[in-house]
């Protein structure tokens, strides 16, 4: 199959990486892709902000199938470009999109179809902020939670115990002239589970678990992931099936009914908290860093399921087999990420690293500089993958890979995975 991946993350990388392992041979693609992807297919130097220019490319390979990694081409209508053109797409169009792009609107969709989620309330200018926030968390409950309506890279939402900083965060938003989704808080472990879905049908993939915020223990401000594990020994016998009972399935659902069915990776981003199962966020492609942890584990081929998705007939294809191993993924990143990132910095001591057992290197933010030296080009700049016959193995087979990479200023968590692998998540 020739297929043709857009992106030049993390996630891509692991994508076109988990393709290339398919048991039959397929022409990879990618544009922009970057260094580690260029090891894998070949490199199309179109960003993914040039829809036009992604079209014509396109047009011009005639590829099988076109994998949509990030969502500002979904929201922005890529997929509908392209499947005007008569192109196969993994990846939904504008309107489906607007549940990663809106969050109000995706707040809406929930309410439609007796999907459970955090209570909200949403506000479009300054005056209705304050009332906004009492509603939500009356009698001065916290923490506050605070988010931009709009796509915003992981930066959009606030979470915080104190008063000020949450209308802060709220007259920027609302200064800046977005919207915002005021929400009760939600108290419980986070699990990320993607389902790949073809309109009708949802095929759930394997849970994992992202760590969001930039710092150990779950401190500093939050990021777009700085490490995932799977599976997770903790998670509620049956979950999976009960997300796509409630979630998944009812979402697709409502969307179908709308006229807008949804082709492409559902993520459902979802709190387990004390009164049940609760969606955090959707997004409307897969996740980074999961999808490094998730993609490991699949034993059966990856690109037959994202066609059949594509085709609009996810019954056509077998279910996918998961390994019994563990993956753990420790992002490195930059330095000041993810207030700012310091680039251009020599990367080293990949090959090291790819020495440990079972542990390979994701590139997320890399380029190749004028002298041809493999250089940072991005907040998150490498991920080390490793996988073991339990979470203690991969996490420290991935520890070990961070520790034989040099990136000068990096920094990176060390515990990523370690509740897990100590049974003491949600305790
Ligand atoms: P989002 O962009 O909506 O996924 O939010 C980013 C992160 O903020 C989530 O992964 C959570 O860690 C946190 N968060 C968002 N909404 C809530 C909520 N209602 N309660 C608690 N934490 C939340
Ligand atoms: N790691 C969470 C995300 O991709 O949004």
């Amino acid at each position: 199959m020739k297929i043709l991946v857009i992106g030049s993350g993390g996630r891509e990388h692991a994508i076109v990486r988990r393709l290339s392992r398919d048991s039959i041979p397929h022409e990879l693609h990618a544009a922009p892709g970057n260094p580690g992807i260029g090891q894998l297919a070949t490199l199309h130097p179109v960003p993914v902000g040039d829809l036009d220019a992604l079209v014509a490319l396109s047009r011009q390979l005639r590829p099988d199938l076109v994998v949509v990694g990030p969502e500002a081409p979904l929201v922005a209508g890529l997929a509908d470009r392209l499947r005007s053109q008569g192109i196969t797409v993994f990846g939904p169009g504008a309107e489906a999109a607007r549940l990663e792009g809106s969050k109000s609107w995706a707040k809406e969709i929930m309410a439609a179809a007796g999907v459970p989620t955090a209570a909200s309330v949403t506000v479009h200018d300054t005056s209705a902020l304050e009332a906004g926030l009492d509603q939500v968390n009356p009698d001065g409950a916290v923490p506050y939670v605070v988010k931009a309506d709009g796509l915003a890279a992981g930066k959009g939402v606030v979470v915080t115990d104190d008063r000020l900083e949450a209308l802060a965060h709220g007259r920027a938003v609302l200064d800046a002239g977005g919207s915002l989704v005021l929400e009760e808080y939600l108290d419980g472990p986070e699990v990320s589970l993607f389902c790949l879905c073809d309109g009708q049908r949802a095929v759930p993939l394997q849970p994992a678990q992202d760590f969001k915020r930039a710092m150990e223990g779950d401190e500093g401000p939050n990021t777009g992931g700085m490490g995932a594990y799977s599976p997770l020994p903790w998670a509620p016998e049956g979950l999976v099936d009960e997300v796509v009972r409630t979630v998944a399935q009812p979402t697709l659902t409502e969307l179908a009914r709308r006229g807008t069915p949804f082709v492409g990776t559902l993520f459902c981003g979802l709190a387990l908290t004390a009164r049940g199962v609760r969606v955090v966020e959707f997004n409307v492609r897969f996740g980074d860093p999961e999808t490094q942890v998730v993609l490991e584990r699949l034993a059966s081929d990856l690109a037959p399921l994202l066609l059949a998705a594509a085709q609009g007939d996810l019954s056509a294809v077998p279910a996918p087999v998961w390994s019994e191993d563990a993956a753990a993924t420790v992002v490195i990143a930059s330095e000041g990420y993810p207030a700012s990132s310091r680039t251009g910095d020599e990367i080293g001591g990949i090959e090291a690293a790819e020495a440990g057992e079972a542990t390979h290197v994701i590139h997320a933010g890399t380029a190749q500089d004028a002298q041809g030296r493999l250089v940072s080009a991005g907040g998150r700049v490498l991920c080390v993958v490793a996988t073991g016959a339990d979470l203690a193995t991969a996490r420290q087979r991935a520890l070990d890979g961070v520790d034989a990479v040099q990136l000068e200023g990096s920094h990176h968590r060390r515990d990523i995975a370690r509740a897990a692998a100590e049974g003491t998540v949600g305790a």
